[in-house]
């Protein structure tokens, strides 16, 4: 009897992200709980995150070629809107602070579809992704938890080591207060799966 080929975390190119855009987006809003349209409003500005310096991507794919859970990220620098955003934020801090910003990667997205989630997906694909890269620190910026409890994606983040860089941080354009967090590079490998 042949087996059922089993769920595979692969590497993502360019081309394999335009391919997979739909299914990506479909993950993406799925998993954050926004409305569909806002797949459309992201197309255009993930593909164009495909042509930054350093930009790369993982998957995890089902026994059936459908896409569970998708990371990606790029190097940041000045110039780019995320980098001036925060560099706002860490003005006041002095130095230190600001010197997150210097020779960093962007992870820009990590997700896993709600029907994949708490399997340890999340954390393999930010392994995974990390892996290799050769800057000497990430970032990433997620909503702050408030008065909940910090949620998986919290859970996750410092588990894997991120600490506090930026706090209740505002983004121009979105009313949402966000954290920003960072730790030093290398990180380990995700270990192989049985
Ligand atoms: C954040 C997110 C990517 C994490 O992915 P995930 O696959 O659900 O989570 P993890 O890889 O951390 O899964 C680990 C959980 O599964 C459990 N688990 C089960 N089997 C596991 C295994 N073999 N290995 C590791 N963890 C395992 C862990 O105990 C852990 O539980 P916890 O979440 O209660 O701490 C995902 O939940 C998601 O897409 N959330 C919504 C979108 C979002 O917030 N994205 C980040 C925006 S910045």
């Amino acid at each position: 009897m042949t087996r059922a080929p089993a769920r595979q975390l692969v590497q993502l190119g360019p081309d394999d992200l335009a391919d997979r855009l739909t299914e990506a987006l479909h993950v993406y809003v799925s998993a954050m709980g926004y409305p569909s349209s806002t797949a459309r409003h992201r197309r255009t500005l993930w593909l164009e995150h495909v042509q930054r310096p350093g930009w790369r991507a993982v998957g995890w794919l089902d026994a059936s070629d459908t896409l569970l859970g998708i990371a990606y990220g790029y190097s940041g620098g000045p110039g780019q809107w995320w980098y001036e955003e925060v560099r706002r934020g860490l003005a006041p801090a002095g130095p230190a602070a600001q010197s997150w910003l210097q020779d960093y990667f962007e992870l820009t997205e990590l997700h896993v579809h709600p029907d994949a989630q708490g399997h340890g997906l999340g954390e393999s694909l930010l392994r995974a992704l990390l892996n290799g890269v050769p800057s000497a620190r990430v970032l990433l910026s997620t909503p702050e938890y408030g008065v909940d409890t910090p949620g998986r994606a919290w859970r996750l983040y410092r588990r894997a080591g991120f600490q506090d860089v930026l706090r209740q941080h505002r983004f121009t354009g979105d009313s949402r207060p966000f954290a920003v967090l960072g730790r030093h590079l290398p990180m380990d490998p995700p270990p192989p799966r049985t």
